[in-house]
């Protein structure tokens, strides 16, 4: 998995609610190594239409038959999709990596979409070198967790969905509730600040990263959060963590294959 020039690089593919954007990433930097291309997510946002995104955005770099990175906004196992909250809800059940994996002739690698984002900001981000418990969260359309411990991601955490004032925590403190809701930026560092007592109160981590578009405005929102013990921080590779993280991913299980092969 290298080019010309020695640096390995993977494709890298983040689906979200509004567009699913990819590009080759190289490796050795944690970071794209072309401008990336994206398309609008389709409306239904079904298995298949979703499929024909990812297989056009890849399709625009001409990759084809080389290991790819897939983030998905839901509970991911075994390549397969668990939970859809902010999708069609078609997607429970469906083998992505399998489905993919034909329409690319290639290795595709599935995982949740904060994990993703969590796993490049541990490498390349603002979580390096941190030894202790971690906590990526990204505030977008719903609210995803990424939990690291000694650098090792548990996956699949889903804290976004923790109970915060009788609600779903994502539909209290995502950022489209502050969108939808028009928050003011108190207001609304007020329901993050209780999001995040909650959380800290189950994990005590030393560090939490805080991701999704959001983390741009972080001045405006994270020096009005009091009363945390834990550090926390903007999330540093912002809107292309999710997209080096599937590579990352895809990287790490072609290793792994190649490690097993006989
Ligand atoms: C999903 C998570 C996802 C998060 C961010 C939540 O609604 O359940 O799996 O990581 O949204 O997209």
């Amino acid at each position: 998995m290298t080019n010309g020039n020695g640096a390995a690089r993977v494709f890298g593919v983040d689906i979200g609610g509004s567009g699913i954007k990819g590009a080759p990433v190289d490796l050795d930097r944690g970071d794209l190594a072309e401008e990336r291309h994206k398309v609008l997510t389709p409306h239904p946002s079904t298995p298949e239409a979703v499929v024909d995104g990812v297989v056009e955005v890849a399709g625009h770099f001409g990759w084809s038959g080389r290991p790819v990175g897939v983030t998905f906004p839901g509970v991911v196992t075994d390549g397969t999709t668990r939970t859809a909250a902010n999708v069609d809800k078609s997607w429970i059940g469906t083998d992505l990596a399998g489905l993919l994996g034909e329409r690319l002739g290639a290795p595709v690698t599935v995982l949740n979409d904060a994990d993703a984002a969590g796993v490049a900001e541990m490498t390349f981000g603002a979580g390096r070198g941190r030894q202790g418990t971690v906590i990526v969260l990204t505030l977008g359309t719903g609210i995803g967790s990424a939990v690291f411990t000694g650098g090792r991601l548990v996956p699949n955490t889903e804290l976004g969905h923790l109970e915060l004032d009788g609600h779903e925590a994502e539909k209290r403190a995502s950022t489209k509730v502050r969108e939808d809701h028009d928050l003011s930026w108190p207001d609304w560092a007020h329901r993050v600040q209780k999001y995040l007592a909650h959380v800290e109160m189950l994990f005590s981590p030393e560090l939490f990263v805080i991701g999704g578009g959001v983390s741009r405005k972080a001045h405006k929102f994270l020096p009005l959060i009091e009363g945390i013990r834990a550090e926390i921080v903007p999330a540093q590779l912002q809107n292309n963590a999710g997209i080096v993280g599937a590579a990352m991913a895809a990287a790490a299980a072609a290793d792994g294959a190649a490690a097993a092969a006989p």
